[in-house]
């Protein structure tokens, strides 16, 4: 049977990653693409003024519908979850007007800090993670640089029903419509995993260092740091049974190089003087960690660091 791509989408969250997606929906046309921003000026200025996607030698512009009623939009086919961990309790909430028992909610968070709170959320529709090495840079509101092209996995945690099995693989068929290499992985927390051991191993130093991927390399103290912090955590999720690839501190190295002009959304965060994730991340290996009697002294070392430099700016 051929996957029926979602018509009606909602993109929650106009940060680096929600931009660049939702300028890959709207590439196709179609499909009828909203943008739900809990920032009411910012909706109305992405309603008036579109989404722009920069390349280094050229730039897209979309029209975009863009609101913070999630009224004004009603019940979606899919919705793509994009604000950041520290966002999601005041959001979700907000998303109900969106969500029917045939909703496909995706949610892309990065780390591991969000699967309890979403787990727990009792929705009122299928649940589903995204895991992605896309990069994205938010440049301004709207505004967004295509940060390099990488794999996009989907997976239910856990069994899900057949109507949900076919809507994420219609959520899959319309991300490959849109250009994106997305498949449904049936081990979608290994995948977790192993995007969190890269961030584990990259974002917190980033932002400590405050320098881009590539330079954590040439410092020793740091990448000693990375190793140790990305061993810690493989060591995590090996005590738990979770299936993650072969070595985990040389895919963090790769991803490094790979990546290695890019500005961790960590670094991007702190510069920005807004909430990290460090809480979903190393906090949450930390925790797990604490669960098992691992101890994980280098990770929390990361995580008192970058909770420092938050105090600077962000006393509360
Ligand atoms: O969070 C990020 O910035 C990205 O996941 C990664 C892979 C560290 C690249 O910058």
């Amino acid at each position: 049977m051929r996957d029926t791509p979602p018509k009606r989408v909602a993109i929650v969250g106009p940060g680096a990653l929600g931009c660049l997606l939702a300028t890959a929906l709207c590439r196709i046309g179609g499909e009828e693409i909203w943008v739900l921003d809990h920032d009411s000026r910012r909706a109305a200025l992405l309603q008036h003024s579109g989404l722009t996607l920069e390349y280094a030698d050229r730039c897209e512009h979309f029209p975009i519908q863009a609101t913070a009623d999630a009224r004004l939009i009603g019940p979606v086919d899919l919705v793509l979850l994009c604000v950041k961990s520290p966002a999601l309790r005041r959001t979700l909430p907000s998303l109900l007007p969106l969500l029917t028992e045939k909703t496909l909610l995706l949610a892309w968070q990065n780390g591991i800090g969000h699967l309890p709170f979403l787990l727990g959320a009792q929705l009122p529709c299928a649940l589903a993670l995204a895991v992605t090495s896309l990069g994205a840079h938010l440049l301004g509101p709207g505004r967004v640089r295509f940060g390099g092209a990488g794999a996009t996995t989907l997976g239910f945690l856990g069994e899900a029903p057949r109507e949900a099995r076919q809507a994420l693989d219609g959520a899959a068929e319309l991300l490959r419509l849109a250009g994106l290499e997305a498949r449904v992985d049936k081990d979608i927390l290994a995948q977790i995993w192993n995007k969190l051991l890269v961030n584990v191993g990259i974002n917190a130093l980033t932002a400590i260092y405050h320098c881009e991927n590539g330079e954590l390399l040439r410092k020793p103290e740091a990448l000693g740091l990375m190793r140790a912090a990305v061993q810690e955590a493989a060591g995590v999720a090996q005590a738990k049974g979770i299936a993650i690839a072969p070595d985990p501190v040389a895919r963090t190295i790769a991803v490094c190089r790979a990546t290695a002009s890019n500005i961790s959304s960590m670094l991007q965060d702190v510069r920005q003087k807004r909430q990290t994730e460090i809480e979903a991340i190393n906090g949450a290996v930390l925790e797990e960690a604490g669960r098992l009697g691992i101890p994980a002294p280098v990770n929390a070392e990361l995580v008192d660091a970058v909770k420092s430099l938050e105090k600077t700016y962000f006393p509360g």
